[in-house]
């Protein structure tokens, strides 16, 4: 994907949280935002989600630039993506295979069978089968993140963006999850990733973008971001979050 970032601005309650984030990412499959907490990663991703309007700035995914002033081509946008949250975001009344044909049908205009037959293959892709026919309370927050996934993937998005996708779960359904992503992009699929997880982050990322208080401080590949970075401040956000 090519996702280009001009001069993003934000601000909330006279707050500035992003500060005029410009950027180019060309030709990277998965790109990954990491940096301290407050510094503006999930607001970032929700304007590149079309979620939320910048006060000023534009993106551009693929070339074809997002006007947040036009409601029919931002809709076009937000369909091109698939979400994921870190707080999964399922309706709690419906079931997980409900999760799934709901944007099937409501947004992406698949008639109910077809739906149901995306959604369930879909959950079979995830081994969440047997799940389909739960709701959320009856799942595991591992698998209630991967129907999740499995809602974002059912869709065919161009791209995934992902918001901290394993921070509230334990250990080993974190590794279940991030199993879920890596096989996503060993299939060649192209993603924005936030996340604390920093192996994970140095592992999958082609570009690593630390982004704090409302600017991106560094960029480059994970390996160069990891091992040499250029900035203070990234050198010390590292130390601080790989020191235990
Ligand atoms: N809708 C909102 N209204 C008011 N303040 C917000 C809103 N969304 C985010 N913020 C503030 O913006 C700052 C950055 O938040 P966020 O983008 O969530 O950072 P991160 O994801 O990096 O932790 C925080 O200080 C947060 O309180
Ligand atoms: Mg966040």
């Amino acid at each position: 994907m090519r996702l280009q970032l001009n001069q993003l601005a934000k601000s909330f309650d006279g707050k500035v949280v992003l500060d005029g984030i410009t950027a180019d990412f060309d030709e990277a499959r998965a790109i990954v935002f990491i940096g301290p907490s407050g510094g503006g990663k999930s607001t970032l991703l929700r304007i590149i989600a079309g979620l939320e309007t910048p006060d000023s700035g534009t993106i551009a995914l693929d070339g074809e630039s997002v006007e947040f002033s036009n409601e029919e081509t931002l809709r076009a946008h937000r369909r091109r993506l698939g979400v994921v949250f870190q707080s999964f975001n399922l309706f709690p009344h419906l079931t997980a295979l409900e999760n799934i044909t709901l944007p099937l049908e409501k947004v992406h205009g698949h008639t109910p069978g077809e739906a149901r037959d995306i959604a369930s293959e879909t959950l079979k892709r995830f081994q969440l089968g047997e799940h389909a026919g739960k709701k959320p309370a009856e799942l595991s927050g591992g698998q209630k993140q991967r129907v999740a996934i499995a809602r974002a993937i059912a869709v065919k998005p161009r791209v995934l963006l992902f918001d901290e996708p394993t921070s509230s779960l334990d250990p080993e359904m974190t590794a279940e999850v991030l199993e879920v992503i890596e096989e996503l992009k060993r299939e060649g699929r192209d993603f924005v990733l936030v996340t604390h997880e920093m192996g994970f982050a140095r592992r999958v990322g082609d570009v690593v973008a630390l982004l704090a208080n409302g600017r991106i401080v560094e960029t480059g590949t994970a390996e160069q971001v990891f091992t040499a970075p250029n900035s203070a401040q990234c050198r010390d956000f590292l130390a601080r979050v790989l020191r235990y």
